[in-house]
């Protein structure tokens, strides 16, 4: 065979393979509004740093019909790249062939770059637009999903794992990016679910549209099961490489430094309302302390009473979990509590320093609460706190109460340094509360009950409402006003240094989250 016909061969065959499921199969996956595999690639990642990998990888069942069948690369585009010039494993399920189906030679693909990412120490980024376990491969598939989820569950901790949902992801199949640290999806576009509409009609009779049962909203607002809601597909990528920007490759890996910059507008020392019951936006807060006012959000949409995300001090990465007092209070309870507790841990597993910024009344009460389990999804808050060994700079800006003071990374959880505003009421629990206790006698007694129930939380308010008590217990480090805060905690998380808690013995500690 001449070197022209080989050439040409090879040529005519990668063209062929690049058109994936075929034209009538591209055709459809733009009518839906969708990037074909390829794009989003090339979409994700820097211009020509593709380096594609298992081309011509084909099934190799012969069962039930697939010998008869050639795939394009078997559904899945793999290979690595390079995000603002970092690299990166990737994959992309290619819906146009097969439905993106996952069969042993198509998870053979993804585990390959799983395991590639996991011997490079880079991040993985997968795309998930699939029908799940290809059926006519019967238990092949269900072998294929369980290699991926163990190396989902090997490189834990060690890279950081992306998972961008960009069609179906049905079955067992949302197992893996539920496996990853961070879900993005997009509406419209992405769906979610462990039984489809169809199988909940059949069994409960129950109608459900796919959107409202999985949709990018419910899983982003409802369910928690996704972290990042975009409108496009183009959007996504871009969350995606911010988020990137704040991650280092690995756990042995330091996170990436920026040029360090002034907050755009600083914060002021009546930032804090005068009324002591009155809401204010906690995320104003935190962009007047962190660099360019940068601040990303992680589960923006989901349990807002609490907010988590990254930002940089003086050009270092850092994760932010805040109390939200414009939703309910800021309140602590299950949803908020396994919200900043997994943010958490993901931030002690990649070593970026925790800021946690105080104020809330407290777990929230009620028999729904207690009945969700409050007590068990509570614990993780305080577990994932004690637990992690990076720096910890606590800002306690008002409320401070309770156990909601001890699990808000108070000194007593290991924090390196407790900050506090003059505003700050670091107590029991709050002063109505207090009050109708501890004077019931003396309230149920008087002439007036009211205008003594007052007087007394008044003043406990006086002897308790404050942050002199904790500072005189060495229980807050440093008192200070807000706007020299950003450099106090600069300082000390300079001076913070890594925790070792003495413990590596251990296998692992034990708790669900
Ligand atoms: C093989 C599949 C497939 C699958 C889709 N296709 N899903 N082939 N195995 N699981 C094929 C279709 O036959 C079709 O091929 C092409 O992909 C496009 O599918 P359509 O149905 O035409 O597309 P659409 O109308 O958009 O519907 C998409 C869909 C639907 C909602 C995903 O295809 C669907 O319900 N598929 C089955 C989903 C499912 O039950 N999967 C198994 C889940 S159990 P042609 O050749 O006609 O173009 C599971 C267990 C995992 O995943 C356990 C892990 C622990």
């Amino acid at each position: 065979m001449s070197i022209k016909h080989s050439m040409n061969e090879f040529l005519s065959k990668v063209q062929n393979l690049f058109k994936g499921g075929g034209d009538v199969a591209l055709e459809k996956q733009k009518k839906r509004g969708k990037l074909t595999a390829r794009e989003r690639v090339d979409e994700i990642l820097d211009s020509d740093s593709f380096l594609e990998t298992d081309l011509f990888v084909e099934h190799s069942s012969t069962d039930f019909g697939m010998d008869r069948k050639k795939l394009a690369g078997d559904g899945v585009v793999t290979g690595y790249g390079k995000i603002d010039n970092r690299p990166i494993a990737i994959y992309a399920q290619d819906f146009t062939v097969a439905g993106g189906s996952l069969g042993k030679a198509h998870a053979a693909k993804i585990v390959k770059v799983m395991d590639g990412a996991g011997t490079r120490k880079i991040p993985l980024v997968g795309i998930n637009d699939s029908g799940g376990a290809r059926i006519q491969e019967g238990v092949d598939s269900l072998f294929g999903y369980g290699e991926i989820f163990l190396r989902n569950t090997t490189f834990s901790g060690v890279v950081p794992q992306l998972s961008v949902i960009l069609g179906p992801c049905a079955g067992g199949a949302v197992y893996s990016p539920a496996l990853t640290d961070f879900v993005f999806v997009v509406e419209k576009i992405s769906n979610m679910f462990i039984t489809g509409p169809q199988v909940i009609k059949t069994v409960l009779g129950e109608d459900v549209s796919p959107e409202v049962l999985g949709g990018a909203k419910t899983h982003t607002t409802v369910t928690g099961n996704a972290h990042f809601y975009a409108k496009t597909e183009y959007e996504a990528f871009e969350q995606v490489k911010r988020l990137l920007s704040f991650l280092p490759a690995n756990c042995l890996e330091a996170p990436p430094v920026a040029k360090p910059a002034p907050p755009v507008k600083g914060i002021s020392d009546n930032i804090i309302p005068d009324n002591r019951r009155k809401a204010y936006d906690v995320t104003d807060v935190v962009k007047g302390l962190v660099d360019n006012s940068d601040f990303m959000q992680v589960h923006e949409h989901y349990a807002k009473n609490i907010v988590v995300g990254f930002a940089r001090m003086d050009g270092k990465p850092v994760g932010v979990v805040a109390n939200q007092p414009r939703y309910l209070a800021g309140v602590l309870d299950v949803n908020a509590s396994d919200k900043a507790a997994r943010f958490i841990r993901f931030c002690d597993c990649f070593g970026i320093p925790l800021l946690t910024f105080v104020d809330t009344p407290g777990y929230l009460p009620g028999v729904d609460q207690e009945h969700a389990g409050v007590i068990r999804h509570g614990a993780k808050l305080l577990y994932s706190y004690s637990e992690a060994t990076v720096p910890k700079v606590t800002i306690i800006m008002r409320k401070a109460y309770g156990g909601a003071y001890i699990a808000m990374c108070s000194r007593h959880l290991g924090a390196s340094s407790v900050i506090a505003w003059p505003t700050a009421e670091i107590a029991v629990m709050g002063a109505e509360g207090a009050a109708n206790i501890v004077f019931r006698k003396e309230i149920a007694a008087s002439d007036d009950p009211e205008a003594t129930r007052q007087e007394m939380i008044q003043e406990y308010e006086d002897k308790f409402a404050n942050p002199y008590v904790a500072a005189s217990r060495g229980y807050v480090d440093i008192l200070t006003e807000p706007h020299k805060t950003r450099d106090i905690v600069i300082k000390a998380f300079e001076f913070a240094g890594e925790q070792d808690h003495g413990n590596s013995f251990r296998r692992h500690g034990n708790i669900p989250l």
